[in-house]
């Protein structure tokens, strides 16, 4: 008989339909709870609430363990590359040779921006930030493309969508990148792989034709990208579900999805982290007093990059990327003090009962801003990266939200406000 779950509210009891993942994760099902009793369930932040059923990506905060789509994060990291990995999470399997090669060839086919959509980006304050002018451009999209809006279009028009998502992206990205400096944007070459091709519209010159990026730094970017690609129903997956209930265009949803990663508590992390140890090292340098702020409860100053809300033991990508730092840090021959204080932290931090006790490690945003740093990205770009990784994980969490028909999310709350009172006219309000 399968489980159930009793619960029993004003002494009547019920019974819920107990639900059970592929890998044993179990949960009650409460859809029916409100209509049944009355009640509903309060759980800000949904730290114990499933939004939805998912086949996409598993992960055991626990065990430090990552899966997409059934591939471990580390087979994934260390035999794939970033576009094989989007390939798996939009289709479900791993492509075969030609499939991967028809692939990145449609992908090829949408990689210019229109002149339109340039000469909005080209009004943007130079100092603006890459991640509004990122979320923006993404927005923006869906002005040039009104025929592709109704995600009730079907496959084929989605499909269309998705390749000009993928497509664009890196040059959206890389033309931010250029702006910052002041330099002219390259433009793509379809000749290049994926993230070749992202590389040389960054760091290639319009003068410098000939430029190819150090294979170590190609590798290094294919695995950031990877480690980055999904991670379930997240702040900016759910962000991306959320609004993309509302049957919005899948513009819009990745617009907003980069909205939410922006934030410090989220993608905007490796910013953050950056920042902290350019402040610790203007302080002087002393990592102890910036861990005992950390660990001081009267001060708000917290540890970025340190602490997941699922990962409680390690953070699986976290070990993958540090090694990855350390290849990318030894073949730059990077010697720089800033790094020096995050390996300092990172020690001190590490071996505190305080952050034992409450299990904070460093998570992918502590190295991931290392490598950024060192490829020399400024620090405020460090999110975009993290984004142009996401893509793929936000597309396949839209498509999944709608091939299941799934319905608007639309929480419920507990009022705590006034209640009902006479109105005051505005002579008599004190
Ligand atoms: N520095 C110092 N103390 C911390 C930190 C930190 N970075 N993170 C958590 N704590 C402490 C909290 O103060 C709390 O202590 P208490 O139990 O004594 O009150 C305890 O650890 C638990 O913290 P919560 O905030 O309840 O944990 P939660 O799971 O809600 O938060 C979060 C996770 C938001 C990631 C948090 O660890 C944090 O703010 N970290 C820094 C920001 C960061 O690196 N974010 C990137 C996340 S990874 C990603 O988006 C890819």
């Amino acid at each position: 008989m399968s489980e159930t779950a009793k619960i029993i509210l004003e002494g009547k009891e019920y019974e819920l339909p107990v639900i059970q993942g592929s890998e044993g994760e179990k949960a009650i099902d409460i859809s029916n709870l409100r209509g049944l009793s009355g009640y509903i369930t309060l759980d800000p932040g949904y730290k114990n609430t499933g939004a939805t059923t998912s086949t996409i990506t598993f992960l055991d905060g626990e065990l430090g363990v990552l899966r997409h789509r059934g591939y471990s994060i580390e087979d994934l990291a260390e035999h794939c590359s970033f576009i094989e990995v989007t390939y798996l999470l939009l289709h479900g399997e791993l492509p075969t040779a030609q499939q991967l090669a028809e692939f990145e060839s449609k992908i090829t086919e949408h990689t210019l921006v229109n002149e339109g959509l340039e000469g909005m980006f080209k009004a943007f304050p130079t100092g603006s930030h890459p991640m509004g002018q990122l979320s923006s451009m993404i927005s923006a999209l869906s002005l040039f493309y009104p025929k592709s809006l109704n995600p009730h279009r079907g496959e084929e028009a989605i499909n269309r969508t998705v390749l000009r998502l993928l497509a664009k992206m890196p040059t959206i990205c890389a033309m931010i990148y250029k702006k910052r400096l002041g330099h002219p944007i390259v433009y793509p070459n379809n000749r290049l792989d994926y993230v070749t091709n992202y590389l040389n519209m960054t760091f290639g010159q319009v003068s410098d034709p000939d430029y190819t990026p150090d294979p170590v730094i190609v590798r290094a970017m294919n695995k950031l990208l990877i480690l980055h690609a999904d991670h379930e129903q997240n702040c900016s997956a759910s962000t991306v579900r959320v609004v993309g209930s509302s049957q919005s265009n899948l513009y819009s949803s990745i617009s907003a999805g980069i909205n939410a990663l922006w934030g410090p508590l989220h993608g905007g992390a490796n910013q953050e982290v950056l920042e902290m140890l350019e402040l610790i090292k203007e302080d002087g340098g002393d990592v102890t007093k910036f861990i005992n702020k950390a660990k001081d409860k009267n001060d708000p100053f917290r540890l970025m990059g340190f602490g997941h809300r699922v990962y409680k033991n390690f953070d699986p990508r976290a070990k993958i990327i540090k090694k990855a730092a350390d290849e990318v840090l030894e073949k730059l021959g990077v010697n720089d003090p800033v790094l020096e204080i995050a390996k300092k932290l990172e020690e001190v931090a590490l071996n505190d009962p305080y952050f034992i006790d409450r299990k904070l490690f460093p998570n992918v945003d502590f190295y991931s801003g290392i490598i950024y740093r060192a490829l020399g990205f400024p620090t405020d770009f460090f999110t975009v990266l993290f984004a142009l990784g996401r893509l793929p994980g936000w597309i396949s969490q839209w498509q999944e939200m709608r091939r299941d028909k799934e319905p608007i999310a639309r929480p419920r709350q507990i009022y705590t406000g006034e209640p009902p009172r006479a109105f005051v006219p505005m002579d008599q309000r004190k």
